[in-house]
């Protein structure tokens, strides 16, 4: 009987060290940006919903919320700001000293910001008067809209008093966005 005829089979090559070190690296880049991808993704998600801590308050119209320019601020507990209208425009002040973090009060009998921790004090527009906070008061950015939503004005780099050019407007505050107070002014 004859023998079978082995046929032969294909074989793969095999891969050289080189190559598995080349396909290895491919990989892991695919997988890093993969990730990164992934990530990017997350941060475009907005963290914070509106009215949280972190995000935008809608406060009102200024016609109905705003205290007269030079009279005490209007507290807003969750927003954990102080609504201040001075002779300059409108301030939301961060509730939170610029010493080691305490929460200061407004103390109106001495018209003024008092920190019952160590005794830092400010005046109404956050301006540093004494005591060992290094700056002015901290605050955020306040937006004026129109009833459309539209964006009318702003708070400026810097932090400055945001003019108030009509009482229709609508006030919001980004508590996402601090602004530190200047440098404290001391003797
Ligand atoms: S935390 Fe306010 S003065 Fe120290």
């Amino acid at each position: 009987m004859a023998e079978a005829q082995a046929i032969p089979v294909a074989t793969a090559p095999a891969i050289t060290r080189r190559e598995f070190l080349t396909y290895a690296w491919a990989a892991s880049m695919a997988l890093f940006m993969a990730e990164l991808g992934g990530l990017s993704v997350l941060f475009a998600l907005p963290r914070f919903k509106v009215g949280e801590f972190g995000s935008i308050f809608r406060l009102g119209t200024v016609g109905a919320i705003l205290p007269r320019a030079g009279e005490g601020p209007r507290e807003y507990p969750d927003a954990r700001l102080w609504l201040v209208h001075t002779e300059r425009g409108i301030l939301a002040l961060y509730k939170v000293c610029t010493h080691l973090g305490c929460l200061y009060k407004w103390v109106p009998s001495n018209f003024r910001f008092e920190c019952p921790c160590h005794g830092s004090k400010f005046q109404l527009d956050g301006t540093y008067i004494e005591g060992p906070a290094p700056r002015d008061l901290d605050r955020f950015v306040i937006y004026l809209k129109d009833a459309s939503g539209r964006i009318v004005a702003q708070t400026d780099p810097q932090g400055d008093p945001l003019p108030v050019p009509d009482p229709n407007l609508i006030i919001e505050v980004d508590t996402g966005k601090k602004i530190l107070g200047k440098p404290a002014r001391k003797a």
